[in-house]
């Protein structure tokens, strides 16, 4: 929940790949720091909050926050939490890139908000959801290295939480390596969620590198017989 009553989902997301599941809170919060919305004021969970989730709100945002009920936190500065009014946008005001460069070029300003506190590496992606919109994405990161969100990671977790699950291109910037390319977690998420999909990397004032997640990351664990059979 965000002062003006504004709120924003999180749902978690599993992955093959067990390590790699993304839990709710951090989901919604990561969400919350790609949309420059650090005016969080309260958290309610489905379930009890873990010590990590705990250390994430508040290495991430403005608190302090107290457990005010039993999986609901609220900032204490706050005097009360505001009626809930919409579920905030997750998309940004830009208009559709009309090429790689413009996308990449997006995901560079984006980059600037990412939550780098640990590496001062900032990464920002822009996950092209079609009609829908434009999904941004930075790195969040957590005292605890392994607990780190990606940027592409975000604008994923972000799509999802929203029902958002058809996605066209993503853009991406990483201003200090700009040969980078996507790290193994993500790659992991991207082939699972989205094989086909053209990823275009900044290349600084070269070219952007387009590639798909099937291309970075060849004969990946897919987790086909990990799947539930309907109804169970
Ligand atoms: N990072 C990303 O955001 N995406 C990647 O694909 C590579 C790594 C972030 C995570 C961490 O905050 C920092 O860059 C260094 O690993």
């Amino acid at each position: 929940m965000l002062s003006d009553g504004q709120w924003i989902p999180g749902v978690r997301i599993e992955s093959a790949s067990f390590s790699l599941v993304i839990g709710a809170v951090v989901n919604a919060l990561s969400t919350a720091v790609a949309l420059r919305r650090y005016d969080v004021v309260a958290i309610a969970l489905s379930r009890p909050a873990k010590d990590h989730e705990r250390t994430f709100l508040q290495s991430s945002f403005p608190g302090p926050f107290v457990e005010a009920e039993k999986d609901i936190f609220v900032r204490s500065t706050n005097r009360s939490i505001p009626p809930p009014t919409a579920m905030l946008s997750p998309f940004l005001p830009d208009a559709k890139p009309a090429n790689p460069r413009a996308g990449v070029e997006l995901a560079r300003e984006t980059a600037k908000h990412a939550s780098v506190g640990e590496s001062q590496f900032p990464v920002g992606a822009i996950l092209d959801c079609g009609s829908n919109g434009l999904i941004p994405g930075v790195n969040v990161e957590h005292p605890d290295w392994a607990r780190i969100i990606c940027a592409e990671r975000n604008a994923l977790g972000t799509a999802i939480s929203y029902g958002i699950n058809s996605f066209e291109q993503m853009y991406l910037a990483c201003a200090k390596d700009t040969w980078a390319t996507p790290c193994g977690a993500c790659r992991q998420l991207l082939v699972e969620l989205c094989p086909t999909m053209p990823i275009c990397m900044d290349r600084g004032t070269e070219s952007p590198e387009c590639t798909t997640p099937e291309s970075l990351l060849p004969s990946h664990f897919s987790g086909r017989s990990l799947r539930r059979q309907p109804g169970r």
